[in-house]
């Protein structure tokens, strides 16, 4: 198998972290591997927030999970299985929030898939571990907004929680579905 098959197939979501901090350098990498993303027109309608600072996304995550459990109580498990203070960034060091320019053409939310699959494999390739985090966006834009003074023209799409990898907790591989394919010949 070559380098890109294997990192496709072992990266998985993680959602357990070690408390180590991710030095700035691997951070820049899996920056510039969005950059890096095909995007319609060359839009790069891309912007990343990477955030060291705990303090800051507990008190962002735990003001959304107080929403999101008044919608989904049953998540409430999450935070027992992997022994984290709140499931919205599972208590990461770096969490990466990534906004898309309001104003870019409508296959936007295309150009911020492919950029953040890049960022997902090479956090793989630097033996990093991070999970896509869409709830931040259902249950607490608009914390997310007020505390890092998102501008008026972005939105926010996706928060990455990134860290160490904790393999003391089975983040388990999700099945995937067969019959994904029409031949046509
Ligand atoms: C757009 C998007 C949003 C997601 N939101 C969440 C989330 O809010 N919380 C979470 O724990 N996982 C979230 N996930 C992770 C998925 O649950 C996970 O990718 C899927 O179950 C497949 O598992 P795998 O990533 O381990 O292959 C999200 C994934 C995507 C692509």
């Amino acid at each position: 198998m070559t380098e890109l098959d294997e990192l496709i197939s072992s990266r998985s979501s993680c959602r357990k972290f070690l408390d180590t901090p991710v030095p700035r350098d691997l951070l820049e990498k899996l920056i510039s591997a969005a950059q890096r993303a095909p995007s319609a027109r060359n839009q790069q309608p891309w912007h990343f927030y990477v955030v060291n600072n705990k303090e800051l996304t507990t008190k962002i995550g735990k003001q959304a999970q107080v929403r999101l459990l008044e919608h989904e109580p049953k998540m409430a498990e999450r935070a027992e299985t992997f022994k984290v203070s709140n499931i919205l960034f599972y208590d990461a060091p770096t969490v990466i929030f990534c906004t898309c320019n309001k104003k870019a053409i409508s296959t936007r939310y295309l150009d911020m898939g492919l950029a953040i699959e890049n960022i997902l494999l090479m956090a793989e390739r630097l033996g990093l571990g991070c999970v896509p985090v869409g709830w931040i966006v259902g249950h607490g834009k608009d914390i997310v907004d007020a505390e890092l003074k998102i501008p008026e023209d972005e939105e926010l799409v996706l928060a990455i929680p990134v860290g160490y990898k904790d393999t003391s907790v089975d983040g388990g591989r999700r099945d995937r579905k067969e019959n994904i394919v029409t031949w046509i010949d």
